[in-house]
């Protein structure tokens, strides 16, 4: 990382990018510098997506056969991993019979002191159990199945399946898009990055679907979420936890970001956060989504049964910038060459950010150029 940070500036001469592309990072790294059991006293950092685990990079850009094969899915994602289960076997005719268009039923309660909301009744018992059995034939799969974070049963112990379905993110937001408020981002906002200044608009939720099924104690340990980028001016901004099921125990532990400089404990072989710095503790409740914003860091409390969807709330900033079809194209290239960047590549992405900026002014103003 070090490596590709020096060249990025070498050869961009965007010092303050250098800090932008580590927040990126950070948004998905979790690093438990100092456990408190000895064996694990050597720091390190794992990458994690939410809740969909990549672990070679915070940012993959999915192929174009991908795309096809999945119905357009955003072509720069950090939650997508795993072959997506086709989403005619999540196609369900009952939903959109059962559909209340004024979501007239489903109530909003924030989180105090954090950026967070509780919406419940936004699905049915009939419609979660049915997406259950639909994820349960699907077939889930250990969410590291291939085993590219290790044997990492202290940090997640999860079964997942992927799917990407239009019709029912579109019928999610229409459930409680309309509570989302509108983004200004500008350098007072703790949420400042130079090339997301603007005003953003809640538009849609992300029709990335990832279930997660957690059983006899699955947990995940504290983590940040991931988001995906779909253009220059249309991005995930929050994370939405669907809960299928409903248990007194597994609950969405939101901390304080004190807990990103804290240390984990290992508890009955589970790396936990420090109680003490819990903003928000979610009960799962049947029908009931949790929004959140990306960075702020949870954990999944161990759970007996527990049945989740992990999606996100889309935004888009309007007036978009950097629009014209020389500038999405320079944009796709400069996306590639961030993720070659971090990978170390750092010559491939030398040209990459080269053959960006030449291409759009604009782009390049936006990163001081
Ligand atoms: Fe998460």
């Amino acid at each position: 990382m070090d490596d590709s940070l020096d060249i990025f500036d070498l050869l961009t001469g965007m010092g303050q990018d250098k800090y932008q592309i580590e927040d990126d990072s950070q948004e998905c790294i979790t690093s438990p510098q100092n456990y408190e059991k000895d064996e694990y006293t050597e720091p390190y950092a794992i990458i994690i997506e939410e809740e969909c685990e990549k672990v070679s990079s915070p940012l993959s850009i999915v192929s174009t056969e991908d795309e096809d094969e999945v119905g357009g899915v955003a072509k720069f994602t950090k939650v997508f991993d795993k072959s997506a289960v086709s989403a005619s076997h999540f196609h369900l005719p009952a939903l959109s019979e059962e559909l209340d268009p004024q979501c007239a039923h489903v109530t909003m309660e924030p989180i105090p002191g954090v950026e967070a909301w509780i919406f419940d009744n936004v699905f049915s018992p009939d419609e979660c159990t049915l997406l259950r059995e639909r994820a349960e034939t699907a077939g889930f799969t250990y969410w590291d199945m291939d085993q590219k974070c290790g044997e990492r049963d202290d940090f997640r112990t999860a079964f997942t399946v992927e799917t990407h379905v239009e019709d029912l993110a579109a019928l999610t937001f229409q459930r409680i898009g309309h509570f989302m408020k509108p983004l200004t981002i500008d350098e007072n906002c703790t949420k400042h990055e130079r090339d997301i200044e603007g005003e953003w608009f809640p538009c849609g939720v992300n029709p990335h679907w990832l279930f997660s099924r957690y059983i006899d104690g699955g947990h995940f340990s504290p983590h940040t979420d991931g988001n995906t980028v779909f253009d220059f001016n249309k991005r995930t901004m929050y994370t939405a936890l669907v809960y299928l099921s409903s248990s007194e125990d597994g609950e969405t532990r939101i901390f304080d970001d004190q807990q990103m400089n804290e240390p984990f404990t290992l508890i009955d072989g589970k790396l936990r956060g420090n109680p003490d710095l819990v903003l928000g503790n979610v009960k799962p409740r049947i029908g009931r989504v949790l929004v959140f914003y990306h960075r702020l860091m949870h954990e999944g409390n161990p759970a007996q049964y527990k049945y989740i969807i992990r999606t996100d709330i889309t935004y888009e900033r309007q007036p978009r910038i950097c629009d014209e079809p020389h500038d999405r194209v320079a944009f796709e290239l400069y996306m590639k060459a961030q993720e070659l960047s971090e990978k170390g590549e750092c010559h491939e992405a030398m040209i990459l950010f080269r053959r960006a900026f030449k291409m759009s002014s604009a782009l390049a103003k936006v990163y001081g150029q």
